[in-house]
């Protein structure tokens, strides 16, 4: 007979082996092929955490300096993805897009959709690392009515994020490397988080052999629900939504009442239930930015900083080791550098493109690799007798 196991959600099924990430929640530890995150964070930088992750190594200076000419010279689209863009109706969420552009990408760059061709898979894997941002920013340009600004291959990868998002026609615009740093770390931050639901759908996706750039687009769909990566825009529209500090222990006595659909966003952790080592460094980035900005003021900030202390004073949530998640924070940097909310998961999507693609590469080289195929406890009808229409 056929024997399985019941495990909805799957909390206890390792469903693959991988070398890329491990998580101690327990511990709050994250590592990436063994590195520490904290000291990624503050030592390294996106592209070379890349590197790491897609290779297993850090690079020598050679390499980074090869791959980063490698990535660099990939960050143009297609000029007749445009049209892809344009397609859309101007309110669009981004999210949208990129969904729809990333999938389209197989259809622009057919000589890196075989995934039998290692040296189609690479090329696939640096294209989608070096136009993520690109189609990022696209996405957003094309919502607030500004012209496309093309990629500059002489910025880093953040800095050219930054530009591509900010800079207008005509007028001069220079990155604050204050904001550049942040911005990488954010990326640095959210590049691989080993099976969480994103990348889980992104290895079933290719379970299939479907090409690299459908898989990669299951990933982004799976990311946009509010308990995945939308939680950092769900957070921002929540304290939007709170409002004003007097009204906070109305909403925290909203997120204890079970018969209350509501939850804190930006708190609580599947895997981490002590702290998140990410949060540790993100909230130094944003103390660095609010300082900068000098927008410590701004009423949304304001709310996210008494929210902060007051769940961490409140018995509910330390009992339940309900912390600020890396969402949290990051929401509040990407709030102050002036990033509407609906960019924020289309941000993770290009900071978490990195994982999917290394945990992809990582399937397709098992050589247990089968197709996906969950099974289930069925709890329907038994077998019964078709009614004609009339008898029903
Ligand atoms: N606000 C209020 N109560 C909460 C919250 C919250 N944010 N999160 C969990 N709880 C309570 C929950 O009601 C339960 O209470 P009780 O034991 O009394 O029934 C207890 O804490 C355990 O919750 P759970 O649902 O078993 O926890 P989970 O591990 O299934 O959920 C989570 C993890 C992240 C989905 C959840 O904490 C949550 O919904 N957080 C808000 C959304 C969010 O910020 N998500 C981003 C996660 S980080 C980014 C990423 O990795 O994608």
């Amino acid at each position: 007979a056929d024997v399985f196991t019941y495990d909805p959600s799957y909390t206890s099924t390792a469903a693959c082996d991988s070398t890329i990430t491990f998580i101690d929640g327990d511990k709050g530890e994250l590592l990436h092929r063994g590195y520490p995150i904290d000291q990624l964070a503050s030592k390294s930088h996106y592209l070379e955490v890349c590197y790491l992750l897609l290779y297993g190594e850090l690079p020598t200076a050679a390499q980074l300096d090869d791959f980063e000419h490698r990535v660099t010279h990939h960050t143009m689209l297609h000029e007749q993805m445009q049209y892809f863009f344009r397609g859309f109706r101007r309110d669009a969420h981004p999210m949208a897009i990129m969904v729809g552009v990333v999938g389209a990408m197989a259809a622009f760059y057919h000589d890196s959709t075989d995934i039998h061709d290692s040296w189609q898979r690479e090329v696939a894997s640096i294209r989608l690392i070096a136009k993520m941002p690109t189609i990022a920013a696209w996405a957003y340009k094309y919502s607030v009515g500004q012209p496309f600004v093309y990629p500059r291959n002489d910025l880093t990868y953040a800095e050219n994020f930054l530009h591509m998002c900010f800079a207008v026609p005509a007028e001069e615009y220079k990155v604050n490397p204050i904001l550049a740093r942040a911005m990488d770390r954010i990326f640095t931050l959210h590049a691989d988080h080993e099976q969480n639901a994103s990348t889980s759908t992104v290895r079933l996706a290719s379970s299939s052999g479907a090409n690299p750039f459908a898989c990669i687009a299951a990933g982004i769909a799976c990311l946009w629900g509010p308990a995945h990566g939308g939680a950092n825009q769900a957070c921002l529209e929540m304290l939007r939504e709170i409002g004003t500090p007097d009204r906070i222990p109305e909403f925290l006595a909203r997120a204890k009442d079970k018969d209350d659909p509501f939850r804190l966003m930006g708190f609580g952790h599947r895997v981490y239930k002590n702290f998140d080592p990410r949060a540790k460094v993100m909230k130094e980035s944003a103390d660095e930015v609010l300082d900068l900005l000098g927008v410590e003021d701004k009423p949304v900030l304001k709310v996210a900083k008494e929210l902060e202390a007051a769940a961490l004073a409140d018995d509910y949530f330390v009992d339940r080791k309900l912390f600020p998640n890396v969402d949290f924070y990051s929401g509040i940097i990407l709030e102050a550098m002036g990033f509407p909310t609906s960019m924020f998961t289309p941000l993770f999507a290009v900071s978490r493109t990195v994982g999917w693609v290394s945990q992809w590469k990582e399937q397709l080289a098992d050589p247990q690799l089968r197709i996906g195929r969950p099974r289930q406890l069925y709890l329907g009808e038994t077998s019964r007798d078709y009614v004609d229409i009339e008898n029903r």
